[in-house]
């Protein structure tokens, strides 16, 4: 049975101060529960707030939303897996949207990434999707496929057998506009198709339309930004759709 992931991913947004009041509410909000899996991706300098503020709530994981791929070294103002490690994170997020296009981050440095997160103890939420311009041109599926073998090439199959894949089309975050939960499944198909591996959707997921994302026989949780500012609303989502599969 395989739990559902809720992930908020908090982006350029909340420092330390924030977050601990964030988290002491959203944590009044949302019981301890074992049926699915919350993670929380808040910015880099938060990490060890947010650490500290979730250390009685082993249900709700803590995730570093970007690494370099060096342990260490010369690279002003970038954080090791290790780093984010040792300030408590225990997924990193690899290949998103954002890292990709707006700071240039192409196959082999999200490839780089995923190896430095394993070695540093790290599991990945490895993101992947397609720009309108590619759904344009019909080649969705080869760019998907395409950006799955990088972010896999330098792991062994122990270590692929430990991410999640969230596919989020570039056309769809922050936009407002969502995938209909027919083009996410068909998308979450195909990828379930070339890995067994949970897949979460990300793009736009609201408390409106969470629960008909999540009914979706293939989409296995979802990777929120902006709805999960609001506390009432990633709450909602995390109550949106909770079932049991086998
Ligand atoms: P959004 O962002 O929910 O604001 O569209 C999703 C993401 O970037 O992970």
């Amino acid at each position: 049975m395989k739990k559902p992931v809720f992930a908020a991913n908090w982006k350029m947004n909340f420092g330390p101060q924030e977050t601990r009041t964030y988290l002491k509410t959203f944590l009044d909000a949302f019981p301890k529960t074992d049926d699915r899996t919350v993670i929380i991706f808040p910015s880099a300098i938060s990490l060890v707030v947010a650490g500290f503020a979730l250390r009685d709530r082993p249900d709700i994981l803590l995730g570093v939303q970007n690494i370099h791929w060096e342990e260490k070294g010369a690279f002003t103002g970038e954080n090791s897996a290790s780093m984010a490690r040792d300030a408590g994170a225990s997924v990193a997020l690899v290949g998103h949207s954002e890292r990709r296009h707006t700071f240039g981050e192409g196959d082999e440095i999200t490839a780089k990434k995923c190896a430095a997160a394993f070695k540093a103890g790290l599991t990945v939420v490895l993101c992947v999707g397609e720009k309108l311009e590619e759904r344009d041109r019909n080649t969705t599926q080869a760019v998907v496929l395409r950006q799955l073998k990088a972010g896999i090439s330098r792991l062994n199959s122990a270590q692929i057998a430990r991410i999640a894949i969230a596919y989020e089309p570039v056309w769809a975050i922050g936009t407002g506009r969502t995938a209909t939960p027919e083009l996410a499944q068909e998308m979450h198909a195909f990828i379930k198709s070339l890995l067994d591996l949970p897949v979460l959707y990300g793009g736009s997921v609201k408390p409106e339309n969470a629960a008909e994302l999540l009914a979706q026989p293939d989409v296995d949780g979802a990777l929120v930004g902006g709805a999960s500012l609001e506390i009432d609303y990633f709450v909602a989502i995390c109550e949106a759709a909770v079932r049991s599969r086998s």
